[in-house]
């Protein structure tokens, strides 16, 4: 069956105290509203509808960075749940399929929990997401009678005896497209905040003759983002999950609280992550490979064998090779490193190629940026480039080549050669002892004045 997500993501986020529409927040390296997205997806939705208002236009353009496919509807004035569905029927208009409603600030519904529910339409015409909270505090409470679910009743309408039952509304719900708009069209607003609630569909369907029922989820997939606090919070469920994930499927983690994973890190089994380790999306770690302490990894690829860090930054584009290795206080950008190739220290290598098994010395530098344009490094195979070689690109190193310590290359170096460029060395006998004592007698003549 065809599925058609909804995302509500039109409210302001008041309490984010943010110039930056709720949705767009941060978690794992990516917007709350992208890991809605990324819930849904694993249902292969044929439709996505994101129902936007606050901060609309930022959060078209992230949607579409993200899910260029999605249509985006702007709810101008934000009336209320149902009132925000409603605006995706143009949208969805002639699609008879199942429509799931997402919340854009709840980011961790499982995939599964989508699954059970779709499951769940086999045998009612609305079927909501449920959960039992530690503290059910003012969520919509779900009346059931048996395995029916009588209606919904938001805290602030509800009474006593409705205030007391758990099980509580997430927001998620399924219809099918067609009969979820029609309800919807018939919604009031004649309730405590003047809303059209999305809620009271199910008591609308349930007049006439349509059924509805509740599949129950943990509280964890239902936590929704309302306050930094809440983000914060999530962002730990998540590294949380990550981790454990991570040590389920064979990576070792010495240290697994002080490890930073973003949305889309995949690490290989038997890989090592050493205390302190953040990564950036787009980060692949294949097996055996070990990454150690404080080294901070972002868009790119360690293949199996390599070590990288400690102190080590890898940026966008950086591509290493097997049994590379990259040291302390190394940066790569958009480079490949070859086979066997070694970066051991203090060094920025950027927009260049490293061929396999070259060695590059203690503090190189790629020189890639003339202030302008950027250019690029070629460095071939098995070369030794000596400490301090500054290499100002566009230049090459050929295959076999070597540069002397403290080189500056500006000229491209053939296979085999090996450029020095450096003032020649002068000894001047005794210069130095002259100068230590001149030095040191002017310091006790001005110590012993000021005593
Ligand atoms: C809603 C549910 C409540 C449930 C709770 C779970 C209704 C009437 N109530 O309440 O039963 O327990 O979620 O968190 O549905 N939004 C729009 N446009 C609007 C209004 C809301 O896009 O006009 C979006 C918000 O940005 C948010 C989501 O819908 O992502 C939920 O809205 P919110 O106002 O937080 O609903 P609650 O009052 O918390
Ligand atoms: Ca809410």
């Amino acid at each position: 069956m065809a599925t058609a997500l909804i995302v509500l993501a039109a409210g302001q986020g008041t309490r984010m105290n943010s110039d930056l529409p709720k949705v767009l927040h941060e978690v794992a390296g990516a917007p709350l509203l992208v890991h809605a997205l990324q819930s849904g997806a694993s249902l292969s939705p044929s439709r996505v509808v994101i129902v936007a208002g606050h901060g609309a236009e930022a959060v078209t353009a992230a949607a579409h960075d993200w899910t260029p496919e999605a249509d985006v509807v702007i709810q101008a004035e934000q009336l209320g749940t149902g009132h925000a569905v409603a605006q995706a029927a143009p949208a969805l208009e002639g699609f008879e399929g199942e429509a799931i409603v997402l919340y854009g600030d709840t980011p961790f519904i499982r995939p599964e929990t989508l699954e059970a529910m779709i499951a769940a339409r086999a045998a009612h015409d609305v079927v909501v997401l449920g959960f039992e909270p530690g503290d059910p505090a003012r969520y919509g409470r779900l009346v059931m009678e048996g395995k029916s679910l009588t209606r919904i009743v938001e805290f602030k309408d509800a009474s006593d005896e409705e205030r007391a039952i758990t099980l509580c509304n997430s927001g998620v719900l399924c219809a099918s497209a067609p009969v979820l708009f029609d309800l919807c069209a018939a919604l009031e607003n004649n309730n405590a905040s003047g809303e059209y609630y999305l809620t009271d569909v199910v008591e609308l369907a349930r007049a006439k003759g349509l059924s509805a029922t509740a599949v129950t989820c943990a509280e964890e997939e239902t936590l929704g983002v309302n306050s930094r606090a809440d983000l914060a919070a999530a962002e730990a469920a998540f590294q949380a999950r990550a981790r454990a994930e991570a040590l389920d499927i064979g990576v070792t983690l010495t240290a697994p609280d002080t490890v930073h994973f973003a949305f889309d890190t995949v690490i290989g089994r038997d890989a090592v992550i050493e205390p302190n380790v953040v990564f950036g999306p787009g980060v692949t770690i294949e097996s055996g490979a070990r990454i150690r302490a404080f080294s901070h990894l972002e868009g790119c690829h360690v293949s199996r064998g390599a070590t990288v860090g400690p102190f080590a930054r890898l940026r966008p584009g950086a591509e290493l090779a097997e049994d590379v290795h990259i040291g302390n206080f190394v940066e790569v950008k958009n480079a490949q490193v070859d086979e066997g190739a070694k970066i051991n220290h203090l060094s920025y290598v950027g927009d260049a190629h490293v061929g396999e098994k070259t060695n590059i010395g203690a503090g190189t530098i790629t020189c890639n940026y003339d202030g302008v344009f950027k250019h690029r490094t070629t460095i071939g195979k098995r070369v030794f480039v000596g400490s301090n070689t500054m290499l100002v690109a566009p230049v090459t190193m050929g295959d076999d080549s070597m540069s002397a310590t403290g080189t500056v290359v500006t000229t491209d170096v053939p296979e085999g050669a090996m450029a020095i460029s450096r003032a020649k060395q002068e000894n001047k006998p005794g210069l130095a002892k002259r100068l230590f004592d001149k030095l040191r007698a002017r310091k006790a003549a001005q110590q012993k004045k000021d005593s």
